[in-house]
């Protein structure tokens, strides 16, 4: 089958072929889950505990974006029957991607998360841009409410990041911690490099990349920022579940 082109409506949705339909319900669903799972996983802990007026108002910002990115696709989903409203209250470790499942309760795993974590959600999202569905790419496309505080999101948790590395050897040690667990994660949330949802995802023209391809993007963005904040890289593969 040749690259699907065509431009796919909310309204002319239900004429596309099966798979189309179920691969852009599935991926809704998916990026609900994820949006709406970051602020689950910090706001307990991190918007109360926050040392400055200046970090809780961040944490309450962000928080505040994700429930919004949540409302966009929860919306989007809604308009080809998913009903994503479960996925509010569903418990965090029912969480599609592990990244979701825990509790986030320290400075330096909320920095290296916002770092690491909400940039593979950039990656994910720019999947989307100039897709064959057409809300999905309206919504991430140029320019994008979602992609710009995806962005802040990332750059606040870069540059705390940089923050608490310059209080010293133990807060470095605290840092290289959260980046050994969360790269291991990040690389995993691109999936199988051998996947075949993976394929048909870019036949439909959903996605652009393949997962392998994303990651080793990812890869070439990430490493050289850990050398530079002096970090070292993990080993790629150490604990790793989708290879
Ligand atoms: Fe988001
Ligand atoms: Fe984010």
């Amino acid at each position: 089958m040749a690259v699907f082109t065509e431009t796919v409506t909310l309204e002319n949705f239900e004429k596309q072929d099966p798979e189309y339909q179920d691969l852009v319900r599935r991926v809704l669903a998916i990026q609900a889950d994820c949006e709406i799972g970051g602020p689950h996983l910090y706001v307990d802990d991190m918007l109360p505990g926050a040392p400055r007026k200046v970090d809780q108002l961040i944490v309450a910002r962000t928080a505040a974006e994700e429930i919004d990115h949540f409302r966009k696709f929860s919306t989007i989903a809604g308009g080809v029957g998913v009903d994503t409203s479960y996925i509010l209250s569903r418990p965090n470790q029912d969480r599609y991607l592990e990244a979701f499942r825990g509790q986030i309760n320290t400075w330096e795993n909320f920095s290296v998360f916002g770092m690491l974590i909400d940039r593979v959600g950039k990656y994910q999202l720019e999947e989307f841009q100039n897709c064959t569905f057409q809300p999905l790419a309206e919504l991430i496309g140029h320019p994008s409410k979602v992609m710009e505080e995806e962005a802040g999101h990332i750059d606040y948790g870069t540059t705390r990041s940089w923050e608490l590395l310059a209080q010293g050897d133990e807060a470095k040690q605290r840092v290289q911690e959260a980046v050994d667990s969360w790269y291991v994660m990040a690389l995993d949330m691109f999936g199988r490099s051998e996947s075949y949802r993976s394929a048909r995802y870019m036949e439909w023209g959903l996605k652009r990349r393949t997962n392998e391809e994303a990651r080793q993007q990812y890869i070439a963005e990430v490493n050289p920022l850990l050398t530079q904040m002096g970090l070292q890289i993990p080993d790629p593969l150490k604990g790793r579940k989708f290879l």
